[in-house]
């Protein structure tokens, strides 16, 4: 378990954008921390540091993202709106899960289809910051 303190918002961008890095296809992250606590900022870190200033909208409707990185695709998923576990195969999640890197917000909402090799990624409220705390991520360049 690594914490990291992150005073602002750059400071969740630049872990981000570090996350991005020690990534590769079949990974799985379950990105954890309540409402507007900065799981999206950290997902936009990650994807603009690997292909520039481009858009990246929280998936809060369309509940899936996908980006082409350079080394893997990636699949911002918000699964806040999920209805049913089941929905997840639907959307071609557990597929994704196989053939992308999957980095999931409110992953509790896949319930028994969460995979049990998860890289955990909780994001808390420090006064005016945060701090991110990981678990799983061990032999892992971070
Ligand atoms: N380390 C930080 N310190 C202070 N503010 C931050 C930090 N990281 C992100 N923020 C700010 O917190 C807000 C986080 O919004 P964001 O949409 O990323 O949260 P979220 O966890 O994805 O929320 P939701 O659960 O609604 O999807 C943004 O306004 C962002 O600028
Ligand atoms: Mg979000």
């Amino acid at each position: 378990m690594t914490s990291y303190l992150l005073p602002d918002e750059a400071a969740t961008l630049a872990l981000g954008a570090k996350l991005g890095r020690s990534l590769k296809t079949g990974d799985c992250v379950a990105l954890r921390g309540d409402l507007g606590a900065g799981k999206t900022s950290l997902v936009r870190g990650l994807v603009q540091a690997q292909l520039g200033e481009v858009d990246v909208p929280s998936p809060t409707y369309t509940l899936v993202q996908s980006y082409d990185l350079p080394t893997y695709e990636l699949w911002h998923c918000d699964l806040y709106r999920l209805d049913r576990p089941e929905d997840a195969h639907e959307l071609g999640l557990m597929d994704a899960m196989l053939d992308a890197v999957c980095i999931l917000e409110w992953p509790d909402k896949l319930g028994d289809l969460l995979p049990d090799t998860v890289l955990d990624i909780s994001i808390q409220f420090d006064g005016e910051g945060r701090i991110a705390t990981l678990t799983g991520w061990d032999g892992r360049n971070v």
